[in-house]
């Protein structure tokens, strides 16, 4: 059954009056079928719809082809401010009066047609819904490249922590205006606003609704490698977001697994030379400790990179050798209880009693200051 002969349809399309966001950069190519299609929507539904294109002061004709077509449910609002994809969306969703939102993209690759099965979507108690590439029924065009198709699963992966959608990297997607004025902190980077209000407003039922992705036709993508890498910094943000210190001892484990391989690096590389066990052993824990310490502080403590770095490194080897001292006891004691225990077991568990002890030294006296707050996922703590 095709959307058009869903009898469903004409209720929702008269009871949910919507407000639909297009950010536009240099689309003015694709505005007349964009807004000729939605026209069809409207008239052929009776849908309450107000239209705002969020347009990043294009300069390419857009204004002069909204103005030309005349529709009075279209709104131009031409952004010279805080430029970019996210904030153009955030802007318009903000400023929309409906109570059912919905974003698109301008090229055409979202199909309006699909508005009234989100809405409907909405409606039957979905939180959030998703015009979706990757659920059964979806389709995408032909001649999308492997690189970019392996791109888009990658980025989904990474994804998983925050949601189980197939498509959370989809720019198509509705929601109410009541669960969006809930979001605080919104801090948007890059291209992924869905993701980002998914975990700010904290949705957790989403639906997808299947989609034809059509490459666009007329004028070009923005989406770059820029964006992209945007895109890993936005994660570690929500991840701090969601997963509050917990996420600060995983960076900190994952700065320690590093420093291991540094460590065994370092003391292959001063054996091969032919220095002593005793100074292969050293030189291993000293390149590790400073390569933990630059980890540590720009990514881990990342809140505390403004303070005097000479002092946080003393406190870091301070903080380190009594880490080291704990991994020793612990493994000796661990041993001497369970003489029968292989020594890499014991020596595993005192690397970590070593590791969680210098996590909370690390974090309450060398980089201390400030109480972690989800505001600590803000630009300018990070
Ligand atoms: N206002 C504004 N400002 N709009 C922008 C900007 C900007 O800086 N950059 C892009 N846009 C608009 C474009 O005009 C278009 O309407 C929409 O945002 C998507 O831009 P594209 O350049 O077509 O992006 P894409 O096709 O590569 O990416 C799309 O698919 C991705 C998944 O593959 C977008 O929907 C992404 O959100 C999505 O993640
Ligand atoms: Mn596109």
């Amino acid at each position: 059954m095709t959307t058009k002969d869903d009898p469903r349809l004409a209720a929702v399309s008269i009871l949910t009056p919507v407000s639909v966001i297009v950010p536009t950069y240099r689309e003015a190519e694709n505005m007349p079928e964009l807004l000729s299609r939605l026209n069809s929507l409207r008239t052929a539904r009776n849908i309450d719809l107000e239209v705002l294109i969020m347009d990043d002061n294009s300069k390419d004709g857009t204004a002069e082809v909204i103005a030309r077509l005349g529709h009075d449910w279209v709104k131009l609002v031409t952004r010279t401010e805080n430029r970019g994809l996210s904030p153009a969306v955030l802007d318009g969703l903000r400023i929309a009066k409906h109570p059912v939102l919905v974003v698109m993209d301008a090229d055409l690759s979202h199909p309006p047609e699909k508005i009234p099965d989100m809405i409907l979507a909405l409606d039957s108690g979905q939180e959030f819904v998703l015009g979706s590439r990757y659920v059964s029924g979806a389709r995408t065009d032909e001649d999308w490249g492997f690189f970019r198709w392996l791109n888009s699963r990658v980025a989904t992966l990474l994804a998983r922590p925050f949601s189980n959608a197939t498509d959370p990297m989809s720019g198509f997607f509705a929601l109410r205006r009541s669960d969006f004025l809930r979001a605080k902190y919104l801090n948007p980077i890059g291209y992924k606003i869905a993701l980002e209000l998914i975990v700010k407003c904290h949705l957790e039922n989403i639906g997808e609704v299947p989609i034809y992705f059509a490459d666009r036709k007329l004028g070009e993508s923005k989406l770059n490698l820029k964006e992209q890498l945007r895109y890993i910094q936005h994660l570690r943000r929500l991840f701090i977001y969601k997963f509050g210190a917990w996420s600060r001892i995983l960076q900190f484990l994952g700065v320690g697994a590093s420093g291991t391989l540094v460590n065994l690096g370092v003391l292959t590389a001063l054996r091969h030379i032919g220095a002593s066990i005793d100074v292969a052993i050293a030189g291993g824990i000293g390149v590790s400790v400073l390569s933990n310490f630059a980890l540590n502080r720009r990514f881990t403590f990342s809140y505390a990179r403004d303070k005097s770095i000479a002092s946080q490194l003393l406190g870091f080897c301070v903080a380190s050798s009594v880490g080291s001292l704990m991994n020793f006891a612990v493994t000796r004691s661990v041993l001497g209880t369970w003489p029968a225990m292989p020594l890499q077991l014991a020596a595993t568990l005192g690397i970590f009693s070593g590791m969680f002890l210098n996590f909370f030294a690390n974090r309450y006296f060398v980089f201390r200051e400030r109480r972690m707050t989800a505001a600590d996922s803000s630009p300018i703590n990070l």
